[in-house]
């Protein structure tokens, strides 16, 4: 594997990412909303490879405990690494690098959520710095790209963490 690199998507890396990440439907959607300035698609790349993303949703928060309790606050959504690359500190810089950028345009918090029992993400998270809110558990829906194009809409309780830039 040569360098890895993390910068964000454009258009043309859509057929590499779809060829690693797959989930076509929804890179092109969130390819889309960036376009229109609701949010930043970053991707980690060893050589022509595509092994990890995360999306940063810029829009106001689909569930309205995030918009009344942190209203304007970037989310850290999707972050995921290909299995095979897992363990070797490339979710940990996804984070950084979507952290670094926030920072760098005037952002002061970022905050995202975690699955009850996705122990591994939640293990990442806190070694990173967030730290649980104050206002309990969250009902989301979980977006389930399939192969074949299906989407699946599955109910999911997160905890949210929120970490403090700079
Ligand atoms: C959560 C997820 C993104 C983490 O990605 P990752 O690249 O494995 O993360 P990291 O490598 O930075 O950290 C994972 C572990 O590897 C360890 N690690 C990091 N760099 C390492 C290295 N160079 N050598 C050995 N271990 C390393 C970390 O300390 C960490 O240890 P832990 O499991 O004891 O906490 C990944 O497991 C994933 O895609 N999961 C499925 C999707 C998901 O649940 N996403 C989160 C949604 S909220």
């Amino acid at each position: 594997m040569g360098a890895r690199d993390i910068r964000q998507a454009v258009h043309d890396d859509l057929p590499a990412m779809i060829g690693s990440l797959g989930q076509g439907a929804y890179f092109a959607d969130r390819l889309a909303r960036q376009d229109t300035g609701h949010g930043l698609l970053l991707v980690a790349w060893e050589s022509a490879a595509a092994v990890g993303d995360v999306y940063v949703w810029l829009a106001p928060a689909e569930e309205p405990e995030l918009r009344t309790h942190l209203p304007g606050v970037a989310l850290l959504t999707h972050l995921e690494v290909v299995p095979w690359r897992r363990n070797r500190g490339i979710g940990t810089e996804l984070l950084w690098a979507a952290e670094e950028r926030l920072l760098g345009d005037g952002h002061e918090q970022v905050a995202l959520g975690v699955g009850l029992d996705n122990l591994d993400a939640q293990r990442l998270y806190e070694r990173r710095g967030y730290a649980e809110w104050p206002h309990g558990e969250v009902a989301t829906t979980k977006v389930v790209y399939h192969p074949d194009g299906r989407r699946e809409l599955r109910p999911e309780v997160c905890r949210i963490l929120v970490r403090k830039l700079g």
